[in-house]
């Protein structure tokens, strides 16, 4: 648990409290303990509840079958993910309410009401089954942030199709490689997007990929150019390449919403784990749809006048989860924003919640970081007080963070949730209810009703200190890995066998007060700025190229982000050794993963620290990284490696 540092310092010190304001609390969706209690006495019964507030065409026989590690919820109901979304909110005065308010980067604006939005995304959706696209035929979307990327995914769950949305950061590999894997039939990408006021090309990336992609017969192409003249013209492959705007303009705006089964693939969403090939997680329809519609609401204390703004991308599960479908479920107005927070300056994300009255933001605590060293005077330059809710995710937060949350964007009114929760849970799990649980900085608190979590040593026992464990299956938990049902329970359910409790990864320990803190990653995952990076994606990128003989990935305290990359690289006895090779070794891991894999610091080294069977000990890398004393070394085969890896690390470092 060598992450564990920052986090654990703060745990031995902290205990601050801070109830919810009393105006909050008695509005509040949820004030008391009911919830938790009812969830306690009758798990099964609580989440039917949630599931009979969604719209169902035919109801379930069985809540929960439960074989693990596979669980099936609401057994044999049908349902629609898009109609819950937006058929169910056209009868009343929602029709015409906001459903997604847009902005673009260089401040172009577009506002769909939920009657707009049935309308696009029937409309794309008959586009979808005009291009051969059948239930449970697999949909790349490799989008910037634009209304688009909404649509496509309704669509998609309206006509059946899973999606499998990748960042639109990702390289041609990266993207190559999803799809691969899941088969898919389809791309929808656009000419570009826009990123601290340049372009990025989208499209080039998608064409380098797509020659790799036998499956893909078609790409759908948005044209995000509308009155940007920076936007060079995409090269559009004839019979492969069509415009999404032309599309539209021929397609009839009535689709049926295909009913589907509760436990239907409502999407695919790949996510980094400890080997280089990224897991497909699988999530479900209507036990996915009952979490996230109940997590919303409760979570977020959403009402029918809220302007809620989660800042995350799409390409991520919480931009699946909480700018898709958990807010438009609830019929909520979501602000949705293209580009970066520091553009044109570093007061933007203040200037658009002023603008649009946003009442509840949600973001991650790397942002809020780079805000606080950014400094109070552009918050204070906007009007926030609409502003109710606070929320962050991601990673741990450090208590300084949470503290500048809550003085200087909340003005100590309003409640922080911390929300622990990850791609495979497809939905929080672990966090206060802002008008009832007394926060804590640096804590996600406690399980949302209706979740079992508790901590678990090693042997399955309950402990103060040691492993997250789930100890209940829960209606948005992923059903399984893509392709690999195997990896699946390796993965997840095998750390405590034969008892069917998953794990997610994640050392924890419990305050005196009992409150949970989450304590960061215990396998070789990274978490750079909220993103997860495997370090062996990270080693096999490196190991591609070909001066590289051999390569170890750590991470490292980061400021900002968190934790930073630090790869430690033997290069093969033939490399010429250049003055930009550290420089070209960055780029490759960036063409090769994406920007967000990008090594912060290389370090050539003749030899790696290794045990006498060969395995990497990563942790006495992590040491020399972090500039700590290095750890138990007797293990290693020749010891005298890492004393002089030390030396030379810190000659370089200065
Ligand atoms: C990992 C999941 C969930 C959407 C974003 C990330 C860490 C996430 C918290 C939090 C402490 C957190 C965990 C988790 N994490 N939220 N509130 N407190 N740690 O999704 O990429 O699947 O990453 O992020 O380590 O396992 P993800």
């Amino acid at each position: 648990m060598s992450d564990a540092r920052p986090a654990l310092d703060s745990f031995l010190e902290e205990d601050r409290k801070f109830p919810p304001p009393k105006e909050f609390a008695d509005s509040a969706h949820c004030a008391d303990d009911r919830l938790h209690q009812a969830a306690d006495a009758d798990i099964e019964g609580y989440w039917e509840a949630w599931a009979r507030e969604l719209d169902w065409f035919e109801p379930w026989t069985r809540v929960l079958e439960w074989t693990p590690p596979h669980a099936k919820w609401f057994v044999g109901g049908k349902l629609n993910v898009a109609y819950n979304c937006i058929d169910r909110h056209l009868d009343g005065a929602r029709r015409n309410k906001a459903a997604l308010i847009w902005e673009g980067e260089p401040g172009d604006t577009r506002t769909y009401t939920y009657w707009d939005l049935h309308r696009e995304v029937s409309k794309f959706a008959n586009v979808l089954k005009s291009l051969g696209v059948e239930k449970g035929d697999r949909v790349a979307i490799y989008l910037p942030m634009v209304p688009e990327a909404a649509i496509a995914m309704l669509a998609c769950a309206r006509v059946g199709a899973p999606h499998s949305v990748v960042f639109g950061g990702f390289s041609p590999d990266s993207l190559a490689d999803r799809i691969n894997d899941a088969e898919a039939k389809l791309l929808i990408t656009a000419d570009g997007g826009f990123r601290r006021g340049s372009v990025i090309q989208l499209k080039a990336n998608a064409d380098e990929a797509v020659e790799r992609c036998p499956s893909i017969e078609h790409v759908v192409v948005v044209r995000r150019g509308a009155g940007a003249s920076q936007l060079v013209g995409a090269h559009m492959h004839q019979g492969r390449d069509l415009w999404w705007h032309e599309l539209m303009e021929e397609a009839d705006a009535h689709c049926p919403a295909e009913p589907m089964d509760a436990e239907d693939l409502l999407y695919i969403l790949y996510t980094s784990g400890t080997t280089g090939k990224p897991k497909g997680v699988v999530h479900s329809t209507g036990g996915y749809l009952t979490q996230v519609y109940a997590t919303t609401k409760l979570v977020f204390d959403l009402k029918e006048d809220d302007v809620y703004w989660c800042t995350a991308d799409v390409g991520w599960v919480t931009g699946h989860s909480y700018i898709v479908y958990g807010p438009l479920a609830n019929g909520a107005t979501c602000v949705m924003y293209e580009g970066a927070p520091d553009w044109p300056d570093r007061g933007r994300f203040w200037q658009l919640c002023e603008k649009y009255g946003v009442t509840i933001f949600y973001t991650a605590p790397t942002a809020i970081r780079a805000f606080m060293r950014w400094g109070e005077s552009w918050v204070e330059r906007a009007d926030l007080s609409k502003l109710r809710l606070l929320g962050t995710v991601g990673e741990p937060i450090n208590p300084e963070a949470w503290m500048w949350y809550h003085e200087v964007i909340g003005k100590e009114r309003c409640p922080i949730v911390d929300t622990w929760w990850q791609t495979e849970t497809g939905a929080i799990m672990i966090t206060p209810l802002p008008g009832f649980t007394h926060t804590r900085p640096g804590t996600a608190t406690h399980p949302f009703p209706g979740i079992r979590a508790t901590i678990l040593d090693n042997d399955g026992n309950e402990a103060r200190g040691g492993y997250l464990a789930i100890t209940h299956p829960w209606p948005s938990m992923l059903r399984t890995i893509w392709g690999d049902d195997e990896r699946y329970r390796r993965t997840y359910w095998s750390r405590w066998e034969g008892r069917g409790i998953y794990f997610p990864g994640d050392g924890a320990k419990r305050d005196p007060d009992g409150y949970l803190w989450i304590l960061g990653r215990v396998d070789d995952v990274l978490n750079v700025a909220g993103h997860r990076i495997g370090t062996a994606e990270v080693e096999s990128a490196l190991v591609s190229h070909p001066e590289v003989a051999e390569a170890a990935v750590v991470g490292k305290h980061h400021e900002v982000k968190g934790q930073a990359i630090a790869a430690f690289v033997t290069l093969k006895e033939s490399a010429e050794i250049h003055d930009t090779l550290v420089e070209d070794l960055q780029d490759h891991v960036r063409d090769k993963i994406g920007s967000i894999a990008k090594p912060e610091a290389v370090i050539f080294t003749a030899e790696l620290p290794k045990t006498r069977s060969g395995k990497i000990m990563r942790r006495l890398l992590k040491d020399i990284a972090e500039g700590r004393a290095v750890g138990d070394t007797t293990t290693l085969a020749d010891p005298a490696v890492i004393h002089r890896l030390k030396e030379k690390y810190e000659g370089e470092e200065g």
